[in-house]
């Protein structure tokens, strides 16, 4: 059990904030805390907790693991909050001075804004994660998604160099004949694109156990334009089993023996990547389909060089800039939505100042979340001057 949320707090203590759901404990700094109560304000349908008391301006309750719930459904008064604190609006693009890196607002079927962003540069490779049919797309048929992915599709061609490369990321519904992963591959039958692999990205955890069989698996789609470079990767896993016998300048020797690595490459099936959850370093709360950025590099070195440009235009939780800042690549990168941008430019800046890679046990807006508690009304109706903190408690 956490601590009562009354009287002083020991750095670091569990403390309990009444709240009655599965995780009611957060972990605090240094604080004295007289008493808490439950608050609707602020934002309506937003569960506060509003920790107060003290008189010495030193105390403060910080919770250190607000967290943002997911931003895609019933998430729109939290949205209202964050959305002052973006820098760009649609059609907006912020330039990094640093490694060149570019990150916009806007629409990956716009392409006159796609060409903007891109500027005279044309990109040696492509890596697009767009929503799958799930949340936006709902109510629309396949045949919709599909063309609306052939016009991101076409804006990708016109950004890519000759030779270059294009990952896609789709999901396949199972309940409903696998929608809209065959209509995808056979409306690029039909561009300028050749297919070269179809990767099965192993998921740790999965649904569907009882009655069919567990689905852990995301699909990766390799399409290539002209002949690009590809550089082999290889896993961390050993190989331990002997294969195939060939002959070599009269020895009958084995794959062990000819093999150039002690690890197995991880062909079109990888299982040696860790999906992300939230206790990880690399999580980004209130992103929903953040993908790892382990996946993103292997991608990068296999199908780029240092100091090529990568396109992604959906950006998210920024995993594909961030995988460029990491391996000496300019990535071009946008999304549609304003606090998904906002989100990848902190991702990439947190990054440089601390090496962090996500928000484990915190939020990119947690700052500013936390600063407009100070002139929440109490009931009757005057500021909590004294009020250091609020935390969200979902
Ligand atoms: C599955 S997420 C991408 C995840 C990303 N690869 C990552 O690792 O963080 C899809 C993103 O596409 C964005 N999006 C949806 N429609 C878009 C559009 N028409 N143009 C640009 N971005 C769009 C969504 O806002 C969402 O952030």
């Amino acid at each position: 059990m956490g601590q009562q949320l009354k009287g002083e707090v020991e750095d670091g203590a569990d403390v309990d904030i009444g709240r009655p759901q599965n995780r009611p404990y957060r972990t605090v700094t240094k604080g004295f805390v007289t008493a808490h109560k439950r608050t609707q304000a602020a934002v309506q349908g937003e569960p506060l907790f509003l920790l107060k008391g003290g008189t010495s301006p030193i105390y403060f309750a910080h919770m250190r693991s607000a967290t943002l719930p997911r931003l895609d459904v019933n998430a729109d008064a939290i949205r209202r909050r964050l959305l002052p604190h973006c820098r760009l609006k649609q059609g907006e693009v912020w330039q990094d001075k640093v490694a060149g890196h570019v990150v916009g607002c806007g629409d990956a079927t716009d392409s006159s804004f796609v060409r903007r962003i891109m500027g005279e540069s044309k990109a040696r490779l492509a890596v697009q994660d767009p929503p799958y049919n799930l949340v936006m797309f709902e109510k629309q048929s396949t045949s919709q998604f599909v063309a609306w992915c052939r016009s991101w599709v076409d804006n990708s061609d016109a950004v890519l160099d000759d030779d270059s490369a294009l990952y896609v990321w789709l999901g396949a519904d199972q309940n409903d004949h696998f929608q809209p992963l065959p209509q995808f591959m056979s409306m690029m039958t039909d561009t300028k694109f050749t297919s070269r692999s179809f990767i099965t990205v192993r998921n740790q955890r999965g649904y569907g156990t009882q009655k069919n069989w567990m689905a852990v698996r995301q699909e990766l789609l390799y399409y290539t334009k002209g002949n690009p470079l590809f550089s082999v990767q290889y896993t961390d896993i050993p190989k331990i089993l002997r294969g195939y016998y060939k002959e070599v300048k009269g020895t009958l020797t084995e794959n062990m023996q000819r093999s150039k690595s002690e690890t197995i490459r991880p062909g079109n099936v990888w299982v040696d990547i860790q999906q992300v959850f939230y206790r990880m370093e690399e999580n980004v709360n209130g992103c929903y389909g953040q993908k790892p950025l382990k996946a993103i590099e292997r991608i990068i070195f296999a199908s780029s060089n240092k100091g090529d440009i990568v396109a992604d235009f959906f950006a998210h939780a920024g995993t594909t800039l961030l995988a460029c800042e990491r391996t000496g690549r300019r990535c071009v990168t946008f999304d549609v939505d304003p606090v998904f941008a906002e989100i990848t430019i902190r991702r990439l800046k947190r990054f440089r100042q601390s090496g962090k890679t996500g928000w484990q046990a915190s939020n990119p807006f947690e700052r500013e979340l936390t600063q407009t508690a100070t002139d929440i009304p109490s009931q009757t109706g005057q500021a909590q001057r004294k009020t250091k903190l609020i935390c969200r408690a979902s």
